[in-house]
């Protein structure tokens, strides 16, 4: 193949400006669609004979070619051409390099515009595929934390204070829901996803006999575009998938930012690995959180790169533009992001070591059973609002003293609130009665902890 073909060279008279070809090449990025773009030239080939567009011979000489191109790129033995523009006319000309006349048959009936389409389809939703795995792995790891520890005492808080006193495995259960439903939102932009652009041609359709529903069962679609400009031009399910994407490094960064709390020596509810930390290159004592801190950090440039595609699609008019040609690189980097923090939560949740001393004994410090003891005197038939003051006047009393609840005497307890006060009040004083007592549907309670992992596990679907 000459240096200056060019498969649209025909009513051009002079040789694009360097500075133009590299502009509007997409090559160095899009040649990772490379599988998917053969594969989708081979059941465009495959339909195209079926139809008698191609014969059977020329069907399986390009055939053969694309596969023998497939390898080369695989083999890293494929020699990729700025001045060729993208993955579509990288692989076309080899086809051509290597088949001769006939290679010039396979763009019959189609166009970049429903090629790129379809590329990009067919990657993404192996990518789903891919991150719904992962994801998978992660759910089941939470489950298996928290399945450790469905007694363990840690304090639950409000406005990062300390509020009531739940399980731990109560805790990781609220990070499993958060990820469950971000499954469920990937699985529901798949099938969005899963739709056959390849038959639109460059936006109208084509005057060949085609037979778009053999191409879509060949390659697995479950459905077949149903209007070629749309198909061609419209990329709201890259942004969707950046959507969920957002969503889950938003709960990814959430978490993270807990277990860069926890591991701080001011907290030091959680041990992790040594193999998931960093040192200091100054200061000898150092163990440094990076991995959760960059998944936090992270999390930026996806939200970016779905404000990236917001943009790019919002101003232009049917059907395909150029402008398209930016779906890539936010596409992309939004699943690498995301199957790397993915790996990332899995090793850290899987790998850390809960500090049941420590988690304890915050939840002791911070008067968390508080409202476990306005709720015992509520049952003493103190109105609510009384009984919530009666405790904020023990508590500042508590503190004055230096005791936690239930080292204060039934006298001390009497004073600020009622005669009623018998024994039974350390019950709920203590930690473990507080969290028992929430022993319904959705509570902290270790019975209500077990039954929920036992529901969520047959809940994953991945
Ligand atoms: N590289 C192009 C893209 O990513 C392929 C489609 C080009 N189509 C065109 N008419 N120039 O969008």
């Amino acid at each position: 193949m000459s240096q200056d073909f060019k498969p649209w060279g025909g009513r051009f008279s002079e040789a694009t400006d360097q500075f133009v070809e590299s502009f509007t090449a997409s090559v160095t990025f899009d040649q990772r669609l490379y599988h998917h773009d053969i594969r989708g030239s081979i059941a465009h080939a495959n339909m195209l004979a079926k139809v008698g567009v191609l014969k059977p011979d020329e069907r399986t000489r390009i055939v053969s070619g694309l596969q023998s191109i497939h390898k080369e790129i695989d083999d890293g033995k494929f020699t990729w051409r700025v001045d060729l523009e993208d993955v579509h006319m990288n692989i076309e000309a080899r086809l051509i390099d290597l088949t001769g006349e006939v290679g010039k048959k396979l763009h019959t009936g189609r166009s970049r515009n429903d090629q790129v389409a379809t590329d990009l389809r067919l990657y993404l939703r192996d990518a789903i595929d891919d991150l719904q795995g992962r994801t998978g792995q992660l759910l089941n790891v939470i489950l298996d934390q928290a399945q450790q520890h469905p007694e363990t005492i840690m304090p639950g808080f409000t406005h990062l204070q300390t509020a009531q006193p739940i399980t731990f495995g109560h805790h990781l259960l609220a990070w499993f829901e958060m990820l469950l439903r971000d499954s469920e939102r990937l699985e529901d932009c798949r099938r969005r996803v899963n739709v056959l652009p390849l038959g639109s041609a460059a936006l109208a359709g084509t005057t060949f006999p085609i037979n778009r529903q053999l191409v879509a069962e060949e390659l697995g679609f479950d459905a077949v575009a149903e209007n070629s400009l749309d198909a061609v031009s419209d990329r709201d399910f890259a942004i969707e998938f950046c959507a969920v994407a957002s969503l889950m490094m938003n709960h990814m960064s959430r978490w993270s930012e807990e277990l860069v709390l926890w591991n701080s020596q001011q907290f030091a509810f959680i041990e992790l690995p040594d193999r998931f930390c960093t040192g200091s290159s100054i200061m000898p004592q150092k163990k440094n959180p990076d991995v959760p801190e960059l998944v936090r950090g992270k999390t930026g440039r996806v939200f970016g790169h779905l404000m990236a595609l917001l943009t790019l699609m919002k101003a232009q008019p049917l059907a395909y533009n150029k402008d398209n040609q930016e779906d890539k690189e936010p596409l992309f980097d939004s699943i690498d992001t995301l199957r790397d923090v993915l790996t990332a939560m899995t090793g850290l949740i899987d790998a850390m070591k809960p500090n049941i001393d420590a988690m304890r004994k915050a939840a002791n410090d911070g008067f968390a059973t508080a409202t476990d003891l306005a709720d015992y005197l509520v049952r003493k038939d103190m109105p609510f609002r009384d009984a919530h003051e009666a405790v904020g006047r023990t508590v500042a009393y508590a503190i004055d003293e230096q005791k936690s609840l239930d080292e204060l005497t039934l006298e001390e307890l009497r004073k600020f609130s009622t005669e009623a006060v018998d024994d039974s009040v350390f019950d709920v004083l203590t930690l473990e009665g507080s969290v028992r007592s929430r022993n319904h549907f959705g509570g902290t309670s270790p019975e209500q902890v077990r039954a929920a992992i036992a529901r969520a596990r047959k809940r994953i679907k991945v």
